[in-house]
């Protein structure tokens, strides 16, 4: 039997006469004060991911309303509970859970974090065609409910689905925003500033590209406190025994450290969930508070950098401002080598096969 949950689910009228008095009204004046406008995020898709982004959305004291949908009823209910049951500690937001989709009515952000695993076996294609039939379920059903709203994909492959919510959903680019390559720059980051003993907040460092496997370092433009980085890096390279000249290997081999360190997290607890959390919840917070900050996320990039053909409709992570409107304007300028650059192509060429092949 579900136990309940508010007084009024124990037979406490909630309507009944008000514990606090109305003030005595004056002449013209009807008691309605003008309200500041609610902020309203749902987050589809309550698994570790969607809990982790939940969690740290309401520590950061920037939603009124948190809608948590998952296809498990009683999963999310708990986890709406669980989370509920923290009230004492945080500011008041008023949590709410689901599994229609239509309880999203009227929401500033809309993250998706729904999708299916891979199976034993199953080739990334093959997954991914499941994973657009479940957004075929999810997109224009949120989309309905907040067409104003900004929607932020994070279900992998994230760049090739967010590809997906903006064709289905009909919304300009500007307001379909993959995560992108948010967390995997602050891997870069963390990674960088360990080495230089300096925090993170102070390294200028981007990974762009594909979020994942094929995601490009963009090394000549890393820099902190002003100060570029590379040249330091270069100098005090040591390689192992043969003492060979610093190269592209060994800023590769940091590359591949960061990647690697996503694949070492799920070999250890499964999946990743805290840092993925920060990092889409610094995205909102950007998005709603109007903070014009610089992230590098998913993006319709067709025609924007060298590397990606104007005649393209594919999703990748650049340097992009974010506000309020959601994607208010694209780091088109950047500096890339050769090599960045025929990193970058390859990138598109990958993500363009995926995307053209769905035929949407
Ligand atoms: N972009 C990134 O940087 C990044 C980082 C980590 C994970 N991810 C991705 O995020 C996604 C979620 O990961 P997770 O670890 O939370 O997985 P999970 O399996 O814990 O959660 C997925 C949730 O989606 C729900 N779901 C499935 N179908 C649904 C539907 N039709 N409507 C509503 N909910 C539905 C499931 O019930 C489940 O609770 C995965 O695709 C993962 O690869 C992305």
């Amino acid at each position: 039997m579900k136990k309940a949950s508010s007084l009024s689910e124990l037979g406490f009228d909630a309507d009944g006469p008000s514990f606090f008095r109305h003030l005595t009204l004056t002449d013209g004046d009807d008691g309605t004060l003008p309200r500041r406008r609610l902020i309203k995020i749902s987050v589809i898709g309550a698994g570790n991911v969607g809990m982790a982004i939940a969690q740290t959305i309401l520590t950061q004291d920037l939603a009124d309303e948190i809608v948590l949908i998952d296809a498990v009823a009683d999963k999310v209910r708990g986890e709406m509970l669980d989370l509920q049951h923290a009230a004492a500690f945080l500011p008041r937001v008023n949590i709410v859970s689901g599994t229609e989709v239509s309880l999203t009515r009227s929401s500033d952000l809309v993250i998706v974090t729904a999708g299916a695993r891979q199976i034993p076996g199953e080739t990334r294609l093959n997954l991914l065609q499941r994973n657009v039939s479940l957004f075929r379920k999810i997109v224009p059903a949120a989309a309905e409910a907040s067409p104003e709203s900004v929607l932020v994909i994070v279900s992998n492959p994230v760049d090739v689905l967010t590809y997906v919510a903006w064709k289905l959903s009909g919304f300009p680019a500007s307001r379909v925003i993959g995560s992108g390559t948010n967390l995997d720059s602050s891997r870069f980051r963390f990674l960088l500033a360990e080495h230089l003993e300096v925090s993170a907040q102070d390294v200028q460092a981007y990974m762009v590209g594909e979020h994942g496997d094929s995601s490009v370092a963009l090394w000549s433009s890393i820099s902190v406190g002003g100060m570029p980085v590379l040249a330091h890096l270069q100098k005090n390279h040591r390689s192992a025994a043969t003492a060979k000249k610093f190269d592209e290997a060994a800023l590769e081999g940091i590359r591949r450290a960061v990647v690697g360190s996503a694949y070492e997290v799920i070999k250890l607890k499964g999946y990743t969930s805290w840092a993925i959390g920060y990092s889409v919840a610094s995205i909102a917070w950007s998005l709603l508070r109007d903070q014009r900050r610089i992230h590098p996320v998913s993006v319709l990039a067709k025609g924007l950098v060298r590397g990606v053909p104007a005649d393209r409709e594919l999703f990748l992570s650049l340097p992009a401002r974010l506000g309020r409107a959601g994607v208010l304007g694209v780091a088109a300028e950047l500096v890339l080598t050769d090599e960045e650059e025929r990193r970058l192509r390859i990138s598109a060429e990958t993500l363009w096969g995926y995307c053209h092949a769905l035929g949407l």
